[in-house]
């Protein structure tokens, strides 16, 4: 069995052949560097540039697959969450070429497709997931890979966002997630006290937005070397993140901790996941730094859990993309 599978939410352009076992025979992404020097994604330039990279990029994985188009089984492609205009190009591109081949195409969450990179490995249920990206910060139980529920989101910014508005602020361009955790390994993470708002660990929601003005605050009054603003800043995202997912992985009984998405990068975060959960002899599942941003195999994999669910499933050809994600239950089909 081969699936294509296509991503465009954002600012990345993803195509992944897959086999049956959820193995990529080939993956690609494209990250479109224009943004950075506006200092945020631009939504007009972020779908144009798809429209004219991932026709390359699927005839490129192809190649490297040694598949043809008209081998293709199943094809999958991001439905939503994400930019519209972005989404479009993916949805519409993977649609077409399944109608014009009579084969099934599979609209996907996004969100799901980030927990679903770790769809191969053997994790077991109940598990307790992190997904903590650019745009969500969220937790979630799951007794299954489709029976995912929302335990908790942020009411403000989310993880990587705060990262990036931090890094920006102090000049190390955009997406800044990166610089700030290398910089932090030159820093003291106690030198600097900031807040950690909705701190309790028993509450799994988030805020960010008071912790990224109190950096702002103490950067511009104070001469403060930037290693040990990104140390303190990072130990204290790191453990709002690990505190509140560890309490409910202890209050669920979970077997597994899954963490997802561009933030799970992080090194402290990964460290501090790796301890905590080894202390309680609960499996953590982290993926390669590489399959942590938007990729095509996580969307691969959450077509793959969906057909293992109904092997005949098949998206209406009216699927159409949608900007935000609002539901409790978390599935990886979203039309
Ligand atoms: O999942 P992703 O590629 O895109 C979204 O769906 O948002 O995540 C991108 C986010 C950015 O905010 C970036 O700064 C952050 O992941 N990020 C990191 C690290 N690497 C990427 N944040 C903290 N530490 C890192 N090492
Ligand atoms: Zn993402």
């Amino acid at each position: 069995m081969r699936l294509l599978a296509v991503e465009t939410s954002c600012d990345d352009s993803a195509v992944a052949i897959l086999d049956e076992t959820g193995t990529a025979l080939a993956e690609l992404v494209s990250t479109q560097m224009v943004h950075e020097k506006h200092g945020g994604v631009v939504p007009e330039i972020a779908s144009r540039l798809h429209m004219t990279v991932l026709p390359r990029l699927i005839r490129e994985v192809l190649e490297k697959s040694g598949t043809s188009l008209d081998s293709i089984d199943v094809f999958a492609a991001t439905a939503g969450p994400g930019l519209t205009g972005s989404l479009l190009v993916g949805l519409s591109w993977t649609k077409a070429a399944a109608f014009a081949l009579e084969k099934p195409f599979l609209g996907i969450n996004h969100l799901s497709a980030h927990l679903h990179i770790h769809h191969s490995s053997p994790v077991e249920f109940p598990a307790v997931a992190l997904l903590v990206s650019g745009g969500h910060t969220m937790i979630f139980h799951m007794l299954s890979w489709r029976e995912c529920f929302l335990l908790g989101t942020t009411r403000d910014d989310a993880a990587g966002e705060a990262f990036d508005k931090t890094a920006k602020l102090m000049g190390l361009g955009y997406p800044g997630g990166r610089a700030i955790d290398e910089l932090a390994e030159s820093g003291n993470p106690d030198a600097i006290a900031l807040p950690s708002p909705l701190g309790n660990k028993r509450n799994p929601e988030f805020s960010f937005s008071g912790l990224k003005t109190a950096v702002r605050l103490i950067w511009e009054a104070n001469d403060i070397p930037a290693e040990d603003l990104s140390a303190s800043f990072r130990k204290t995202v790191s453990n709002l993140l690990v505190s509140k997912t560890m309490y409910q992985a202890d209050t669920l009984h979970a077997k597994s901790v899954l963490v997802a998405g561009g933030v799970s990068a992080n090194s402290l975060l990964r460290a501090n996941f790796e301890e905590e959960c080894g202390k309680r002899g609960i499996a953590v599942f982290l993926p390669p730094i590489k399959h942590t941003m938007d990729n095509a195999v996580m969307v691969g994999r959450a077509a793959l859990s969906a057909l293992e669910a109904d092997p005949l499933a098949n998206s209406p050809a009216s699927c159409n993309t949608f900007p935000r994600w609002h539901g409790e239950k978390l599935s990886p089909l979203s039309c």
